[in-house]
């Protein structure tokens, strides 16, 4: 049976909130199939709703980590971490922003237990949760600053943690706001601003930055 598509008539007034179908999900996943299927690769949704494309995005990469590192349990749970820290959302709804990261982590936690059963680590689970809260940010994509529970703009800017496996184990966090990433991408007059990109961020201008190992990654809130 196909899902709902739509909450409630005021919600799509307000927010322009239908719900897209799987098929069509599915679908425009395909159009950029190898990135959808590149472990590291970062994909970013700014009205992501409850996660429609992004959880097809996990599924497909956590795929990929299964075919590759099944019968390695250590390296599997690394590699989904780094997919899971590669996949970012905004919408500005707070409902729709809790529910995409409870249904990523239902995803992510139900293939890691299918694949590394009793070595599975708790520290690590706390690890995906934490970057889910962080990279699923509930936002104003036009204005580009977070917002309050009643969908009202604060003066608190969004900011994106890009992550990256620096040694076997380390994980490195660099903080940057969404405004500064949208200005290293600025596209020429008539090309779209892409929302697939492998292209790491200047150094110069991140926030904050933070090592840890990819297990403790919570432990910089
Ligand atoms: C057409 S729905 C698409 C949802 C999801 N991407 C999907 O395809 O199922 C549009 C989404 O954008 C969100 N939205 C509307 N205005 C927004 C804004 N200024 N910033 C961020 N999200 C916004 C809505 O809450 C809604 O979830």
């Amino acid at each position: 049976m196909a899902k709902k598509q739509i909450k409630s008539k005021q919600r799509v007034a307000d927010y322009g909130e239908v719900y897209t179908n799987d098929r069509e999900v599915k679908a425009m996943c395909d159009l950029v199939k190898d990135e959808t299927e590149r472990i590291d690769s970062r994909f970013l949704e700014p009205a992501c709703g409850n996660g429609n494309f992004l959880a097809e995005i996990l599924t497909r990469k956590l795929g990929v980590c299964k075919r590759k590192y099944k019968r390695s349990p250590l390296d599997y749970e690394k590699y989904s971490v780094l997919a899971a820290s590669s996949i970012y959302g905004v919408d500005i709804l707070q409902d729709n922003v809790l529910d995409c990261r409870r249904r990523m982590f239902t995803i992510w936690d139900k293939q890691y237990k299918a694949v590394c059963k009793s070595m599975c680590n708790e520290q690590t689970k706390e690890a995906v949760k934490f970057i889910f809260s962080r990279n699923i940010v509930c936002g104003n994509a036009l204005t580009l600053m977070t917002v309050d529970e009643n969908g009202n703009d604060t003066d608190i800017p969004i900011v994106f943690s890009e992550w990256a496996l620096i040694t076997d184990s380390q994980m490195q966090r660099s903080d940057y706001t969404f405004e500064q990433l949208l200005k290293e991408q600025e596209p020429d007059k008539d090309e779209q601003l892409s929302l697939v990109s492998d292209t790491p961020s200047d150094e110069g201008i991140f926030l904050k930055k933070y090592i840890t190992h990819y297990r403790r990654v919570q432990k910089n809130g």
